[in-house]
């Protein structure tokens, strides 16, 4: 889920990988060196206040980096200046604030969360060392207060309206973007994921069908951990329950126009969206690749009716920032090729010695036209995963980043593990999801025969090499790098495939960032680059052949930690409390 740089010098990155390790550090290869692009509360607007933990407010926030950034993305501008967009996913109260409670929230403190989450646009300059960020007329802060436009088939949807804005295609704000992408033509695109700890009182809708899609959505219960719904009826679902159908989509952002109104695009459906990915095809037409990310759910595709248009006058990025309003959404349903019985959810390859088979893509809605019966074109949009249950898509094992390579076309899958796989009743092991109770997650490799058909395998079976039920492309697992619930993906100028992870220690050792080539014989040799801090989860990585970007998220945030008992006092030192940041390494 991030960019590459086309113009920079194919020399690929060369290095002996780093040891899993449990250190308060970001870890790099010898020879290389790292240093903090930006941290949670640095300026980024011109006036903005020098950050100070005790002493936060909204609005200072509003102009400073936001908490826990996830994706990153890093387009050129001119020379040694680049922009860089960062996702700000979610906040977490107790590291945010000393002396938290958490059953009194104040006013300030949920403003200040406001705040924190959305986007961030800052441009850099860089040349030697750490990339310095520049206070440019392009930097700029989404938040939970910026006003999106609304568009696509479900624009204006009944189903999108409420008491603030009857006209269902304006909404304030975007929050829980986790993932995302670069469009060819040069936007942002960015997933609204965990939306469902965000609203209060489902238990108090009285609609049935209301209240079914609500529970589909993972929205149940009474008040929320986060108490907004004390400051702003918004959240409150009891109060206005189509609130929740305006979160959840894939957002797209335009970083060079500031004044530009970001977009909810609804033709993508709305799920947990961890990101989405672009793919120019063949014929012109883009294809954007995404995941729900939750257990048991579904992977898709939208596929444009118009296509792209070259080169970046005024007219052809106007025409391209609306390829994603009108096309088909699709989702995946994956066949096996091996005997049912060989696949005993041990993960235990099956004698033909791969987890392999082929697919189709089962198209759900093209604009106004649903294909789902007993379900309006509308309802397939904003309802997208009760459309996909209709039409017996392939329950998977949490769909993370699912990205195209940028040269090959073949899509790649991080599958991050599935606790509840063959448990309590639950939907049991498939070749595709081949392992019962699966901690360590899996990567599928996609190869499209035709718009609606494919061919896949999986790459790796992740977890310890020494567990007989890992698989490493066929490498010789003695010779690589332990690698755990794949998250995001990555490719380089070589076309190698690069991998973060968010392990919550599925492996004892902290998370980070891996490198697996694809082709020949060194394909499925996963070698790891580096690691991120204590309790930090590594996301959102950019690798260029001179320069690495790593967001090390949520760093110290392990259990029993807090403000007030911080275990990570990284990235400062001394006494200090853990920021989230953007690593930089170069050799
Ligand atoms: Fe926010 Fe799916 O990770
Ligand atoms: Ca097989
Ligand atoms: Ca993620
Ligand atoms: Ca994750």
């Amino acid at each position: 889920a991030a960019s590459t740089s086309a113009a920079a010098p194919r020399r690929g990155l060369d290095f002996v990988p780093v040891k899993p390790n449990l250190e308060d550090a970001v870890v790099v290869p010898e020879g290389f060196q790292q240093g903090i692009v930006i941290r949670w509360g640095d300026p980024i607007l011109p006036g903005a206040p020098e950050f100070d933990f005790d002493a936060q407010t909204p609005e200072a926030q509003e102009q400073q980096f936001g908490f826990n950034n996830d994706f990153c993305a890093l387009l050129p501008l001119r020379g040694d200046l680049r922009v860089m967009v960062n996702n700000h996913e979610y906040t977490s109260e107790e590291f945010i604030f000393r002396g938290y409670d958490p059953a009194n929230p104040t006013e300030q403190q949920v403003r200040i969360a406001w705040a924190a989450h959305g986007l961030s646009v800052v441009v850099l300059e860089t040349g030697d060392g750490t990339p310095e960020v520049r206070m440019h007329r392009l930097n700029r802060r989404i938040t939970l207060n910026t006003e999106f436009e609304v568009r696509g088939p479900a624009a204006g949807s009944d189903l999108l309206k409420t008491s603030a804005d009857p006209t269902g295609t304006k909404v304030f704000g975007t929050m829980n973007n986790c993932s995302g992408g670069v469009t060819p033509w040069g936007t942002i695109l960015s997933g609204e994921e965990n939306i469902h700890f965000y609203f209060a009182n489902a238990d108090q809708v009285t609609d049935p069908a209301t209240k079914a899609r609500l529970d589909r959505y993972g929205m149940k219960g009474t008040e929320t951990e986060r108490k907004w719904e004390r400051f702003d009826s918004r959240w409150d679902l009891a109060r206005q329950p189509n609130e929740a159908n305006r979160f959840g989509w894939i957002i797209e952002l335009d970083p060079y126009d500031p004044e530009s109104r970001p977009v909810k695009h609804t033709a993508l459906g709305r799920f947990k969206h961890e990101g989405a990915n672009v793919h120019v095809l063949d014929d012109g037409r883009v294809a954007a690749y995404m995941g729900d990310d939750e257990k048991f759910e579904y992977m898709y595709k939208f596929v444009s009716d118009e296509k792209v248009k070259r080169g970046d006058s005024r007219h052809a990025r106007r025409h391209n920032m609306s390829l994603l309003d009108s096309g088909t959404l699709y989702v995946a349903r994956f066949s096996g090729d091996s005997p049912a019985e060989e696949i005993d959810g041990t993960g235990k390859l099956p004698s033909d010695g791969r987890f392999d088979g082929t697919g189709e893509w089962i198209a759900l809605a093209h604009n106004d036209e649903s294909f789902v019966p007993g379900m309006t074109a509308e309802e397939v949009y904003v309802f997208a995963r009760l459309a996909a249950d209709a039409v017996g898509a392939t329950k998977m094992d949490r769909p993370e980043d699912v990205q195209p390579h940028p040269k090959t076309g073949h899509v790649y899958a991080a599958l991050t593990n599935n606790s509840d796989r063959g448990t309590d009743g639950k939907a049991g092991a498939d070749e595709t999801n081949p392992r019962n109770s699966n901690k360590h997650g899996q990567v599928l490799e996609l190869a499209e025969t035709s718009r609606t058909t494919f061919t896949w395998n999986l790459l790796l079976v992740c977890g310890d090499p020494d567990d007989p039920a890992t698989y490493y492309g066929g490498f010789d697992k003695s010779q690589v790098s332990p690698i755990t619930c794949p998250d995001n993906v990555a490719f380089d100028s070589k076309g190698d495939l690069w991998i973060t992870t968010d392990s919550s220690e599925a492996l004892a050792a902290n998370d980070g960032l891996y490198r697996v080539p694809l082709e020949g014989e060194e394909r499925g040799h996963v070698m790891q680059f580096l690691s991120v801090p204590r309790g930090a989860e590594a996301c959102g990585p950019v690798i260029e052949d001179d320069l690495v970007l790593v967001s090390a998220q949520h760093p110290g945030e392990l259990d029993g930690a807090s403000a007030d008992n911080p275990v990570s006092h990284w990235p400062d030192g001394g006494d200090s409390q853990p920021r989230p940041s953007v690593v930089a390494v170069w050799r």
